[in-house]
């Protein structure tokens, strides 16, 4: 509950490079994830390369991304994963397995922030991913940074530090 609860999105991140061991450590946490008869569909970008996160932060929305050190991409093979009730499972074992990656981060009092807003087209051309590959996400590692003008718009916009109550989420028995 410590690393849960520490947990929170981070737009703003100091000029130090990430140990190599909490790299290794990070990635093994997402490669244990669970996910659809094991199939384990995921695929990760490494990203150190200043240039190539210049390029993947381009655009306006995350454009506070471009001064990190490291970007974690996560990728899925779509025809590795399983599909039921209209719904394909590779979101659901990629956003498992990248949990467990922001989650293990945490605990060795790193800074990510879940990104969606991408154009997948330019980060596949970016990065040389295939094309039957989707990109899922994206987050920056790294060491946070005292806190900046993103994160309080964050909390003022977005409101990012409020949950629903439990009795708005959860239902017994029916
Ligand atoms: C699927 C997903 C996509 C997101 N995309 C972005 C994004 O593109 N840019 C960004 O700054 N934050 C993004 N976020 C972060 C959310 O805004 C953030 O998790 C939410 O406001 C709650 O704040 P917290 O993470 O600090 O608890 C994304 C989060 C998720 C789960």
């Amino acid at each position: 509950m410590d690393v849960i609860r520490t947990r929170k999105s981070t737009r703003n991140y100091k000029d130090k490079e990430v140990e190599e061991e909490k790299i290794n450590l990070i990635l093994e946490a997402a490669r244990l994830a669970p996910s659809w008869a094991n199939k384990q569909c995921w695929n990760y970008v490494v990203v150190s390369d200043k240039e190539k996160i210049q390029k993947l932060a381009a655009g306006i929305i995350n454009s506070w991304m471009k001064n990190t050190t490291l970007v974690i991409v996560a990728c899925a093979d779509p025809k590795k994963s399983g599909s039921k009730n209209g719904m394909d499972y590779y979101l659901v074992d990629v956003a498992i397995s990248m949990e467990h990656l922001v989650l293990a981060a945490t605990n060795l009092g790193l800074g990510t922030c879940w990104i969606g807003g991408f154009d997948e087209t330019k980060v596949k051309k970016i990065l040389n991913i295939p094309e039957k590959i989707k990109v899922v996400a994206m987050t920056p590692i790294g060491y946070p940074s005292d806190e900046g003008i993103r994160n309080k718009l964050a909390r003022k916009v977005i409101r990012a530090d409020t949950r629903k109550a439990l009795e708005d989420m959860v239902h017994f028995n029916k």
